[in-house]
């Protein structure tokens, strides 16, 4: 019978822009309340290319970047300017942590040993991950600890996307390594909060979304399936959650054409060498037309530095960094002894974490801080910015043979503020300079000609005009001092 709906359904969705589900009554041989046949056809609308609204009337989807508007972006910025978990989905995680660990989970012997979970989990963050003997604790430990702030840290790599016209209407997205569902959950709530803007906007934008799933751990998807099951029946949408793949990545089937693909906090864990990890990523995107990859590690020095190593094996694998890097002199680097990260800030602290760390020394147990290093790749060429230095510029390779000088160079920053509210010190990178290279300006030199530079955003480009260069022996790096004299203007 499904298939003689799913047919039906095909060659109306073939022939006309629109139509509605009771309309189908006419030509089936049975007769079907217009609910069972959306719920039937739910799981095939995004290969039907079709979008069923809430009264059944079915439209016909054309696959196109999702609007962005000025006042659309405008909207979304000032919901992440204060991030934090939406209520729901607090409320979703501390039933489930509830319902495994009782109403009293935080509280005497059950809260110890989930203190004491989270401290472990921790010293395996640094030292590497052993096999633990409690897979339920540690993902409950995750999502009390660790979840919140890569669930938030996320939105802001999906805005980019947003902004640069990268995301679709119709997409299929692969959460890899997906733990409890973190960046599911995430896309989800990024999609809602864009939904709600267009609605209130009075834009008509029809989604027709399909996100799939990687993991190899049993409780993980378990996890997984509570939470997103749960997060998505809170609001009807024409997203669908499939069914989660259990594998290890490096042999789970290829899936096939993904729009984005993403490693969050996953290749840090895999017990294999930096461009063996880009094996990975590529076999899992090798069935994708033109996927967006989208890779995140923890910011410390050796998961961060082994991220851009495998970035270069990537690049060498035919894919293009769409950001944060710009290679300005068309130059590609080699990844070598590359430490940037991403540090958008602090995220509200979700009650359910308040509750675990009301104990002494309830900083342990406190996580909300964003810092990550990330990167976003394509095969297409396609990047975020697509500035070129030429002229009056000088490129990072040559500061040497400039010392003491006054010079001109065209550069991204690299991180934010790494000195103090004495000396800002920013990382510096144009794709040519091995060495690290740093803008270094006394907060008593700020003035409006250079006040551009604290005012970038992570990965955004510079001009900086009669910068002093400076060599740093002790710490093997380059610095340009940026005086009151300086001329610092944002670019690309
Ligand atoms: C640190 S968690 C990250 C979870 C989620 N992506 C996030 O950002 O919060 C790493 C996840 O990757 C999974 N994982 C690690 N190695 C894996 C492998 N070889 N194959 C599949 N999943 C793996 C772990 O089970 C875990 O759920």
């Amino acid at each position: 019978m499904t298939h003689e709906i799913l047919s039906l359904a095909k060659y109306l969705a073939a022939s006309r822009s629109e139509f509605s589900l009771s309309e189908m009554n006419q030509y089936l041989s049975k007769r079907y309340d217009e609910k069972d046949l959306h719920a039937i056809l739910k799981p095939h609308f995004y290969d039907l290319d079709i979008f069923c609204s809430r009264d059944h009337k079915c439209t016909k989807l054309v696959k196109s970047p999702l609007p962005a508007d000025e006042i659309v972006i405008r909207e979304l910025e000032a919901q992440l300017k204060n991030p934090g978990l939406p209520l729901r989905m607090e409320r979703l995680i501390e039933a489930y942590i509830e319902k495994s660990c009782g109403k009293n989970w935080n509280k005497g012997e059950t809260a110890t040993y989930i203190r004491e979970n989270i401290m472990k989990q921790k010293e395996e963050y640094w030292k590497g991950k052993e096999e633990s003997h409690y897979p339920g604790i540690r993902i409950i430990s995750y999502l009390l600890y660790h979840f919140p702030v890569y669930f938030c840290q996320y939105q802001y790599l999906l805005l980019e996307l947003f902004k640069g016209g990268v995301l679709m209407n119709k997409m299929r997205i692969i959460d890899v390594g997906s733990g409890p569902g973190t960046v599911t959950l995430s896309t989800l709530d990024f999609l809602r909060k864009l939904q709600d803007i267009y609605s209130r906007n009075k834009m008509d934008i029809k989604l027709n979304i399909r996100i799939g799933s990687i993991e190899h751990e049993h409780e993980n998807i378990k996890c997984y399936k509570e939470l997103t099951s749960g997060f998505l029946s809170s609001g009807g949408s024409n997203i669908t959650i499939e069914e989660p793949v259990q594998s290890p990545v490096e042999t789970a089937p290829v899936p096939d054409d993904c729009d984005l693909i993403i490693f969050s906090n996953v290749l840090a864990e895999l017990r294999s060498l930096p461009h063996e990890r880009a094996d990975v990523v590529e076999r899992i995107a090798s069935s994708s037309k033109n996927p967006t990859l989208i890779i995140i590690e923890p910011a410390d020095l050796d998961n961060s530095k082994a991220l851009r190593l495998s970035q270069h094996s990537l690049i060498k694998k035919g894919y293009n960094v769409y950001s944060p890097c710009s290679f300005i002199w068309g130059r590609l680097c080699s990844g070598f002894n590359c430490w940037s990260f991403q540090e958008p800030g602090n995220i509200r602290v979700p009650g359910f974490m308040e509750k675990i760390a009301d104990t002494v020394d309830s900083y342990r147990y406190l996580n909300t801080d964003m810092k990550f290093s990330s990167v976003i790749l394509r095969r297409d060429g396609l990047t975020k910015h697509a500035y070129r230095a030429k002229g009056k510029f000088m490129a990072l390779i040559n500061l040497k043979k400039h010392i003491k000088k006054h010079i001109n160079v065209a550069v991204s920053v690299m991180s934010g503020n790494l000195g103090d509210e004495n000396t800002f010190v920013f990382k510096i990178c144009d794709g040519t300079n091995s060495t690290p290279c740093y803008a270094v300006m006394p907060v008593y030199h700020m003035n409006e000609i250079n006040r551009a530079l604290i005012d970038t955003g992570y990965g955004d480009i510079v001009e900086i005009s009669g910068a002093l260069v400076r060599e740093n022996l002790e710490q093997l790096s380059f610095n340009l001092f940026v005086t009151r004299n300086t001329i610092v203007n944002i670019v690309g």
